[in-house]
């Protein structure tokens, strides 16, 4: 049989002038793409320098700083910055855990009057209303929210307020005859049997709910030495948490008296063990900036078991955790 030799395939070749038609539009292809790209980073670039992050760079934050000044303030307040020397304070003060971006210019004007305290205290005073001056803003105190209500030198209740719930304390946890929240005594009770079996002390109530004429009387009895002292030692009436039955003023069978008691094993051990509860220390130590009143060791607050551990692990009063994490 013949062996068909297969045809060969013609070769496509193309004319010289074609191929150049094909590298003339190839080379403007990759020159357009090329130009495209440039132009596409030349108008990020533009775009960059016009955000705040490249602003407040050049002004002279560091780039870390400036992620934290973004996430805290508003365009005006961010504006306000890049008008003004960037001073060390502007981004000690931003930073600050409680730092409320609402509270901006009055941080600002209360740091300019108190020159010497730190940023945390500048904070606190204004998120708390303290810059005021106690007493001279006065809000409702929002009886709604319950245990979480939160009466002090700036909020208050009226003359009418009466809580509902209350109980009869008896006199063998007692001195003299007191009322108080119901919950509020469970609570006790469980740490009053607590601190009895864990160091052998028996808690005892010295005052429970004060109605608003309680409170008067107990004011008007301060105020014989004098208003100043008076305010640095009892609330006005209205402004006392111990009208909400919330409050308790608690010692100890071994240690009654008010000195005695805070210098006490077991005025340490309720400070430690309270929030277990749901209490916690209202006027702490070193806090009178923030609470309008000097250390109690003796006057504890129901606040529930939620915020009592919360007010511990970050170790605030609730002037600042009701400022922050309620009225916002
Ligand atoms: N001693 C506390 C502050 C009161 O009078 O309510
Ligand atoms: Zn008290």
């Amino acid at each position: 049989m013949a062996y068909k030799k297969k045809k060969a395939k013609p070769k496509i070749r193309l004319k010289s002038s074609a191929k150049r038609v094909i590298i003339f539009i190839l080379f403007f292809l990759a020159v357009g793409i090329y130009a495209h790209n440039q132009l596409r980073e030349i108008n990020a670039e533009y775009a960059y320098q016009k955000t705040y992050e490249y602003k407040l760079v050049q002004h002279g934050y560091t780039l870390e700083q400036t992620q934290i000044l973004i996430s805290k303030l508003d365009d005006k307040q961010l504006d306000f910055l890049l008008g003004v020397d960037p001073e060390d304070f502007l981004y000690d003060l931003v930073k600050e855990k409680y730092f409320m971006g609402k509270n901006f210019d009055a941080y600002l004007s209360y740091r300019n009057s108190h020159l010497s305290y730190n940023m945390e205290t500048v904070v606190a005073s204004v998120n708390v209303h303290a810059n005021n001056g106690w007493y001279n803003v006065s809000y409702d105190a929002n009886t709604s929210l319950n245990e979480k209500v939160l009466v002090n030198k700036f909020y208050h209740l009226g003359e009418d307020f009466v809580p509902s719930d209350l109980v009869k304390v008896p006199l063998s946890v007692a001195y003299g005859e007191n009322y108080i929240n119901s919950t509020v005594f469970d609570q006790f009770m469980k740490m009053h049997d607590d601190a009895k079996s864990q160091i052998n002390v028996d808690l005892m109530i010295t005052s429970g709910y004060r109605s608003y004429q309680d409170q008067f009387a107990s004011y008007d009895m301060y105020k014989r030495r004098g208003q100043d002292y008076a305010d640095a030692y009892a609330a006005r009436p209205g402004y006392s948490e111990h009208q909400t039955a919330l409050a308790l003023d608690i010692v100890s069978l071994q240690h009654t008296g008010s000195k005695a008691f805070s210098e006490s094993e077991e005025a340490q051990w309720l400070k430690d063990n309270c929030y277990k509860y749901g209490f916690i220390l209202r006027y702490p130590e070193g806090k009178e900036i923030i609470t309008g009143f000097g250390y109690e060791a003796w006057h504890y607050r129901y606040v529930g078991t939620d915020v009592a551990k919360k007010i511990h692990d970050e170790d605030i009063t609730f002037d600042e955790y009701y400022a922050f994490y309620i009225e916002k």
